[in-house]
């Protein structure tokens, strides 16, 4: 699991969205974390005590003389991987700003020396008021990262920012601040998706691919420092945090798309999975109902790996995916050559559409690593720590 071994402490303060800071708790145990929690007195307004002591099964601490010891703000401090304060109110983060140490989270915050993950929720005007820009301005100034709030309507009937982030988006962020950066200063582009080939406006041939891995992938990227591009087909999923998404339907679309950011990306991840065919003829009207059985004729697409293989410069990095029926390690090692790789990541077809993946990764220089079952998010943390670490 991506966050297994992993000690996030979360701060909840005072605002209407604190319930939220629930939700996030479990979406971290979910992934393996160890939580803890600390929310201020006003916090325990509006969520009580028990419920974050029964969630993490640990003492919840508030008061500034809370703890067995008095001295707890210092242990605390020390202990977690990551310190995650969401929701943060406009309070909270005045504080944070001046070094105030009046409750138990405002203690442990200045004593915790690495940055902190900030996610600010409030009425939007409180918001966007000189004195919490300029509270925000200074604490990222000291290295400390905000997850700027979501526009929406807000509990006291208005609209605009500040409803808090959503949850994975903090989740991303808390990741962003304890992996390593070997990908800072790179420009990374992953496809992703299973392209839709349509024969008249509705109706398309497409294949099971969900795009989860890709948008893995871009999400790791993005969390090992990269600036990603994410070229995706269609698919159900949100976009990853700090990733810019480009959308396209067919292989031809997806084809020009890529073409037109090679030159600038260092990087290249091709996990989409392109049609090999697409129906010759297209019908702007749709196709009625007919006695006949309808034929669709196939034309090949264009061969969008192997052109990028071509076209790519000594300094690029290629990695291609194989999914095969069979004969996993031949056919990657074909592929990888054919297709001109440095790396190919292969695993059998049982993979799509699933939670959980496993393979293979080959390098150009002959090295295997084999990548043992697990989540895809952890599966695509494994394929790029083990090429870029
Ligand atoms: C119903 C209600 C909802 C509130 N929601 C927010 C909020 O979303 N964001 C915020 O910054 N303050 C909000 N406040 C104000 C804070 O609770 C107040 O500033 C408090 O002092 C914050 O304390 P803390 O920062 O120590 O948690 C709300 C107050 C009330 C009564």
């Amino acid at each position: 699991m991506l966050w297994k071994d992993k000690k996030v402490l979360v701060g909840v303060t005072g605002s209407i969205a604190s319930y939220k800071a629930c939700e996030l708790i479990r979406h971290f145990q979910k992934k393996g974390a160890e939580v803890r929690v600390t929310a201020t007195p006003s916090a325990l307004e509006f969520v009580g005590k028990l419920t974050f002591k029964a969630l993490t099964g640990e003492e919840v601490l508030s008061d500034w003389r809370d703890g067995k010891t008095g001295l707890e703000h210092i242990f605390w401090a020390r202990w977690p991987d990551v310190f995650v304060i969401a929701p943060a109110s406009a309070n909270t983060i005045a504080k944070l700003r001046i070094g105030l140490t009046d409750n138990f989270l405002t203690s442990l915050a200045l004593a915790y020396e690495k940055p902190i993950v900030i996610a600010p929720a409030m009425n939007t005007k409180m918001y966007k008021n000189p004195a919490t820009k300029e509270n925000i301005s200074v604490l990222k100034e000291r290295g400390h990262l905000f997850v700027e709030p979501a526009e929406g309507e807000l509990a006291c009937g208005e609209e605009g920012e500040g409803k808090l982030a959503n949850i994975e988006d903090i989740e991303t962020v808390a990741l962003y601040t304890v992996l390593p950066k070997p990908l800072k200063g790179k420009k990374v582009l992953v496809t992703a998706g299973g392209t839709r080939e349509h024969f008249d406006p509705i109706r398309y041939i497409s294949n099971a691919s969900s795009g989860q891995m890709g948008y893995a992938l871009a999400k790791m990227a993005y969390a090992l420092g990269g600036d990603v591009i994410l070229i995706s087909a269609p698919t159900c999923l949100k976009t990853p945090y700090g990733v810019k998404r480009i959308d396209v339907v067919s292989a031809i679309d997806m084809y020009e798309a890529v073409l037109k950011y090679l030159p600038e990306v260092d990087v290249i991840i091709m996990n989409a999975a392109v049609a090999d065919f697409r129906p010759k003829t297209f019908s702007k009207e749709k196709l009625k109902k007919a006695k006949e059985s309808p034929v669709v004729e196939l034309e090949t697409n264009p061969d969008i790996l192997k052109t990028i293989g071509e076209k790519k410069r000594e300094d690029q990095i290629l990695i291609g995916f194989a999914a095969e029926s069979s004969n996993l390690i031949e056919n990657a090692k074909d592929k990888l050559k054919r297709k001109k790789l440095d790396v190919i990541v292969g695993n059998l077809l049982d993979v799509f559409s699933k939670e959980t993946h496993k393979g293979i990764i080959l390098f150009k220089d002959g090295k295997m690593v084999e990548i043992p079952p697990m989540d895809k998010e952890s599966s695509a943390l494994f394929i790029l720590e083990s090429i870029f670490l």
